[in-house]
Parts: C-alpha cells; sequence; structure tokens
C-alpha cells in the first residue's frame, strides 16, 4: 500500500506548510527515501523553493488537475536525489474556479494519484494553499493523513478550536479515513513565554499527534528557498537543517507504525 499521501494544509499562511513540506521531503530523500511534492498552490512557493523556475515548467499541477494530463508527464527531478516535484504555477489560481462545473471536482487529485498505485515512492507531500478551497479540498480527499503545522504565536491558540472543527468537518463530508498524522509546531523563539504556552496548549489538545521536535525560528529556514534548496543543502549543519532532519525520522517512524493499521480511501 505505498505511497503514503500526506496533505499539509492549514488555511493560515505562514504557517510553515511550505518550508516543511520541502524540508521533510528533502530529510526524508537524505535518508533514503522516495518522495514526491505536490505543489497544489497557485503561488508555487515549494516550486521556487526547489529551484524550479517557470520557463523550466511544461507540465504542472493545473494540466493535472484541470486538464487531465497525466501525472507521470508533469513529475520532475530536482536537486535533491529522490526528491521529485509535480510544480505549480500561477495557472492554478484559475482552477478553483474552473473545477466548479466539473464532475467530481473534489476528486481530480485523487483520480490522478492514482497512477503512484504501483509506483516505487514512498511518500507523496500535498503542498496546500492557504484556504480551505477546492485545491485543498482535492488535497484532503486524495490524502491518508492530514501534516497540520501550527506557528507558535497568540493567533494559533485562537485558531485551534477553528482547525479542529475543520478537521472534524473534512472527514465527515469528504474523507472518513483521514487521519491527523502530525502537528508541527513552527517559527518557535524560545524566549518569548507566550511561544512555550503556545507548545503546551497544543500538546494539551492534540498529545501524542505533536510531533517532536518543535521547530525553531532559524534564519537560516528563511534563506534557503532564494537559493532554490532545502536546508539539508543550503545549510546542512544549522539548527534548522538538524530540526527538520530530526522531525522527518519521526514523522518516517510514525508511518511505519501505523502503516499496517490505516487504510487507503481508495482501496477501503
Ligand atoms: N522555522 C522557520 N524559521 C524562520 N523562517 C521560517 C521558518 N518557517 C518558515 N519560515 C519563513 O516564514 C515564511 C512563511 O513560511 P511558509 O513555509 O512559506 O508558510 P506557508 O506555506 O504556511 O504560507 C517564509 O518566508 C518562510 O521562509
Ligand atoms: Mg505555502
Amino acid at each position: 500500500m505505498r505511497p503514503r499521501i500526506l496533505a499539509v494544509a492549514n488555511q493560515k499562511g505562514g504557517v510553515g506548510k511550505t518550508t516543511t513540506v520541502v524540508n521533510v521531503a528533502a530529510a526524508l530523500a537524505e535518508s533514503g527515501r522516495r518522495v514526491l511534492i505536490v505543489d497544489c498552490d497557485p503561488q508555487a512557493n515549494s516550486t521556487s523553493g526547489l529551484g524550479v523556475a517557470r520557463r523550466d515548467i511544461t507540465t504542472s499541477t493545473y494540466d493535472v488537475l484541470v486538464l487531465g494530463r497525466p501525472l507521470a508527464e508533469a513529475r520532475i527531478p530536482t536537486r535533491v536525489p529522490g526528491l521529485e516535484l509535480v510544480p505549480s504555477d500561477i495557472a492554478l489560481a484559475g482552477a478553483e474556479i474552473e473545477l466548479i462545473s466539473v464532475a467530481r471536482r473534489e476528486k481530480r487529485l485523487a483520480y490522478a494519484l492514482e497512477a503512484l498505485a504501483d509506483d516505487p515512492v514512498d511518500y507523496v507531500f500535498l503542498d496546500c494553499p492557504p484556504s480551505l478551497g477546492l485545491l485543498t479540498v482535492n488535497a484532503v480527499v486524495a490524502a491518508h493523513g492530514l501534516v497540520v503545522p501550527i506557528q507558535c504565536e497568540f493567533y494559533a491558540l485562537e485558531g485551534l478550536g477553528l482547525l479542529t472543527h475543520t478537521i472534524h468537518l473534512l472527514r465527515r463530508d469528504l474523507n472518513p479515513a483521514l487521519e491527523i498524522t502530525a502537528i508541527v509546531l513552527t517559527l518557535h523563539d524560545a524566549r518569548l513565554t507566550l511561544a512555550n504556552q503556545v507548545v503546551e496548549e497544543v500538546r494539551g489538545r492534540f498529545g501524542d499527534r505533536v510531533l517532536d521536535p518543535v521547530i525553531p525560528r532559524n534564519v537560516r529556514l528563511s534563506e534557503a528557498p532564494s537559493y532554490g534548496l532545502p536546508i539539508t543543502l543550503y545549510a546542512p549543519a544549522s539548527r534548522g537543517a538538524h530540526a527538520y532532519r530530526e522531525l522527518a525520522a519521526n514523522l518516517d517512524a510514525r508511518l511505519q507504525d501505523e502503516a499496517g493499521a490505516l487504510r487507503a480511501p481508495f482501496l477501503a
């Protein structure tokens, strides 16, 4: 039952979704896993963050989702051995509207990813836009599990109730088999009392779903995308690189443990 498909989602922007996708994927690839990122965000930050320019893109997530192009045509290698990408560009912004009149509009990505059933890839990460529109819905429907990055700041606490409610709705209406695979605490500044309070609150609410370690605020992590590199290649010895490597290893271990217990929604 490979690969495991994970939607990295939070309706808030700037919480570390893309940073988590790119760096966890790169760390898993570094450790020998085969990984595919599908950039589901019209802002295409995981695409540019992996050094893929618009002129390099012939087939994109838009072409797969809206025009029904085969996934295989859109997969491209990255600078990270073992890590592939289905790139996005701004055309995807139109998909939210163009798909409205299409049959089974919320299952387009799930159908496209069925092509991976016999593929040697181990993990697929779906980098979602900061909204709960049709793109995020497609990702959630296609996924086995949800990875939710939460930024360690005041508004995170206000958003927790909404997040729990949203997950309830997604499960009820779209994907009853959806697991919360991991909550990832990001952008943590240990000097701030509030940031530490957020960590405690989130652990209290989500218990062992919170995946260690907490990701520190680290300037190297914010610089890496402008060089088109994941942290593992841009600053391999930085705090950010260590944190994301450890997080990736813990995610890998958790998913190996749970692999037998879960069923893919489209196999159920
Ligand atoms: N741990 C971190 N330390 C420093 N900067 C970070 C960290 N995580 C994310 N950033 C920066 O914060 C911004 C938002 O992160 P991003 O991953 O793009 O969020 P999202 O995808 O949820 O919108 C980006 O500029 C990113 O480089
Ligand atoms: Mg993003």
